[in-house]
């Protein structure tokens, strides 16, 4: 693929992304996210999928959480790649073709890919994200920006399978997922993601941030902060699910709880009711004993030797790991 040049003609109209649809793609068309919902609702225990945080007031509590002082992962990966940023541009521009694509899952505003675009010079910006009208706001900024670099956004739900559209990417690429996202996923999915991933960069490079196990006092406080931000976040879901089911959640009723689970290296998130209910919604109803929880998220802390192996396993070769001096979090740096 040429490279591309890197400024348009002065009189030429102002570039603007293309844009692909597949944000169906992984629920079932016809009834939407609400049979998913209530599904969960009915399990035993109750469960509700933690994409169903990010409403609009969902995502901007997501970035004040990102700003609290007991959340490390966001600065101490930023801190990372800042430390370590012209190490890692070097290993990828050997690795990747002049031009190369970048692929930015769970792009949001894009921020932390566009620090990328200076050091790395892709040739093109290939923006996933599971919130379509999200997505094209921060995409029709970002190319104002960078008005030279040709920028795709994909609306998709990846978290069942990670498949792009024909073409996307057209070579060798580099897929980004930072932010420790993958730590949503149980490690069995978390492996098919990491290989879906692999056949998506087409020999090229993997960058992923995931979160590493550390002292539970730390990781508890990082997910129940003192200003009350994660317990709005977390309860804010109902409110999500009311809108989208028509259900009747009192959410002064559910109480935030945030926990690490030791044996299964995960911070659990749960909502708990603070008595005894009932919640309704068109076509069923679920009873709650007082005490009892929804789980709404589970974030899974790795060992960096246990996530390597995980990266060899999903056919990935020479990993590298990129740390802070407390090790709290990685970065990892893999090629395809
Ligand atoms: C966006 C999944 C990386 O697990 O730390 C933050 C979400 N939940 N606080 C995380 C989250 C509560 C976050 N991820």
């Amino acid at each position: 693929m040429p490279p591309l040049t890197p400024d348009a003609p002065p009189d030429a109209p102002p570039r603007a992304p293309t844009f692909v649809s597949r944000a169906g793609a992984g629920t079932d068309p016809v009834a939407g996210p609400a049979a998913e919902l209530a599904a969960g609702l009915q399990a035993q225990p109750a469960a509700i999928a933690p994409k169903y945080f990010y409403d609009p007031l969902g995502s901007a509590l997501f970035t004040a959480i990102t700003e609290l002082p007991e959340y490390y992962p966001t600065r101490t990966e930023a801190a990372i790649l800042q430390a370590c940023g012209a190490e890692i541009a070097g290993v990828l521009r050997a690795a990747l073709p002049p031009g190369f694509d970048l692929v930015d899952l769970g792009a949001g505003d894009g921020a932390k890919a566009a620090r990328l675009f200076g050091p790395l010079a892709p040739g093109r910006y290939i923006a996933v994200d599971i919130s379509e009208a999200y997505l094209r706001q921060a995409l029709d900024a970002l190319q104002r920006r960078f008005p030279a670099l040709p920028m795709v956004g994909v609306g998709l739900d990846f978290a069942a399978r990670l498949a792009l559209p024909e073409g996307l990417p057209a070579g060798p690429a580099l897929v980004f997922y930072p932010g420790s996202s993958i730590g949503n996923f149980a490690p069995p999915q978390a492996l098919r993601l990491l290989r879906e991933a692999r056949a998506l960069a087409r020999g090229g490079a993997l960058l992923i941030g995931a979160d590493l196990v550390k002292p539970p006092a730390v990781l508890e406080a990082a997910y129940d902060d003192a200003l009350g931000v994660t317990a709005a976040f977390n309860r804010n879901l109902l409110s999500h699910v009311n809108r989208l089911l028509g259900s009747d959640f009192e959410l002064a009723d559910w109480k935030h709880r945030a926990l690490f689970n030791a044996a299964e290296s995960r911070i659990e998130m749960h909502l708990q009711a603070q008595r005894a209910l009932t919640v309704r919604w068109p076509g069923g109803e679920r009873r709650f004993g007082a005490g009892e929880r929804i789980h709404t998220e589970s974030s899974y802390k790795w060992q960096p030797a246990a996530f390597e192996a995980l990266l060899r396993q999903a056919g990935w070769r020479q990993v590298q790991c990129f740390s802070d001096p407390l090790a709290w979090f990685g970065v990892f740096l893999a090629q395809g």
